[in-house]
């Protein structure tokens, strides 16, 4: 009897892992897991019994079957948070089911197509290029996330919705870190409100003057209305800045790290869609995606009762070996298409083409424009995001 309690006690984890050795790779325990219980019982910090997905195909059959609920009222964080997140408000599809979730999406995506990302491009390129000259002019060595990383995605999404350069301003002071455990609650929700009320102004402009951007497009369609829209915004903000930001990061750190692989890419131009593919593979800075059980579903051996939260570590599922070869390794000629770094299935990514040619267009005009470009601080320094839903680095210190 005592046995098989310990045995019993032994599979259960006891809470997220999230410390890791290595900046580039996904907290140890969850490698062992993968290999052990690639579906296994998880303890949350607010005492619910979950679970925790670490093999790659059971986080597919997961995302992919409607039994799987992304509603953020029926499930636990895997991550300490201030408090419980209750239904999603108007527009934050990111938290609904269908038919909600496809009344706001559908409209959405085509805006988010290769082509219309394409034509984007250069506009693109302008603000990258602009980023950069301020962060030359402002001499080395100076932290590569304040001055490049963060401002481009934001303005990128501000240039999509037609907001004018004041509001991309206070939008880059906000930041709107929504799911960081280290932020006091009350500030949180202060940059959270403040910047609800900026997208509210923002549609409220938009349909007194309207003009050729995607917010635009939307309100001149007549489906939403302004609380909707903003919401909508808002999600945008909130899904498409610290992901993108902290993957240009993180990319840079890697390949001020790996010399092998800096060298593969020379001057920048070698910088293709499948690097950007392995990288987003390789760091996978979105490191987990919850789901909770709409009803008892058996998968991988298991039986997951209705109500409880099943937690997916993109981090451990994009190194399963089962699905990538030597996983473990940077490959900088490609490797990752396929990756769940923006996840599967209904609630996929709807800024993913976007994200990847920000990142691409980010990489090669910073190579180009510095090739001496190194690290001004010690790794052992350079402080990471581990208990965060979006991984990544607080600062990133370079010189040229
Ligand atoms: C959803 C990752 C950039 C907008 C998601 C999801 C992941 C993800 C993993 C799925 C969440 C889930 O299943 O619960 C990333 C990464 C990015 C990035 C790694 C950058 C490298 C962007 C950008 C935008 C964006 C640039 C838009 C401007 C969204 C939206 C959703 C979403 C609206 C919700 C989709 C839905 O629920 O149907 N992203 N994202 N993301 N992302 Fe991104």
């Amino acid at each position: 009897c005592e046995e098989s309690a310990m045995t019993h006690t032994e599979h259960v984890v006891d809470g997220m892992p999230t410390a890791r050795g290595c900046p580039f790779s996904p907290p140890e325990e969850l490698g062992a897991l993968r290999e052990e219980r690639p579906i296994a019982r998880m303890t949350y910090p607010d005492g619910h019994q979950g679970w925790l997905v670490t093999g790659y195909e059971l986080a597919q059959e997961v995302l992919a079957d409607v039994a799987f609920s992304a509603r953020h009222d029926l499930r636990s964080s895997p991550i300490v948070m201030g408090g419980k997140l209750g239904p999603a408000q108007p527009g934050m599809f990111i938290g609904m089911d269908p038919p909600e979730h496809t009344r706001y999406r559908k409209p959405l995506s085509r805006h988010f197509t290769v082509r219309r990302v394409r034509e984007l491009e250069p506009a693109i390129e302008r603000i990258a290029t602009a980023c950069l000259d301020a962060l030359e002019a402002g001499g080395s060595p100076a932290d590569l996330m304040a001055a490049f990383a963060l401002p481009l995605p934001v303005l990128v999404i501000c240039e999509l919705m037609g907001a004018d350069a004041d509001l991309a301003a206070e939008l880059q002071k906000l930041r709107v870190p929504m799911l960081s455990a280290a932020t006091p609650r009350a500030e949180v929700a202060a940059a959270a409100r403040r910047t609800s009320e900026l997208m509210h102004e923002l549609v409220r402009a938009r349909r007194a003057a309207p003009g050729d951007d995607l917010l635009s497009e939307l309100i001149a369609v007549g489906e939403l209305n302004d609380e909707e829209l903003a919401g909508l915004t808002f999600l945008m903000l909130v899904a498409g800045h610290e992901t993108t930001a902290n993957m240009i990061a993180m990319s840079v750190y890697l390949l001020l790290q790996d010399e092998k692989a800096r060298a593969a890419l020379g001057d920048g131009s070698q910088v293709g869609d499948q690097t950007v593919n392995e990288l987003l593979r390789y760091l996978s800075v979105v490191q987990f995606v919850s789901r909770a059980a709409l009803k008892d579903v058996e998968i991988g051996g298991v039986l997951v009762r209705q109500g409880e939260t099943v937690t997916i570590s993109t981090s451990a599922v994009n190194r399963d070996g089962r699905r990538f070869e030597d996983p473990d390794t940077f490959h900088a000629e490609g490797g990752g298409v396929g990756s769940l770094a923006f996840g599967h299935g209904l609630h996929q990514c709807i800024g993913h083409n976007l994200a990847r040619t920000e990142i691409r267009i980010a990489l090669r005009l910073l190579l180009r424009r510095f090739p001496g470009l190194r690290l001004a601080a010690s790794p052992q320094d350079v402080r990471t995001r581990e208990a965060m839903n979006t991984y990544g680095v607080h600062e990133l210190p370079v010189s040229w």
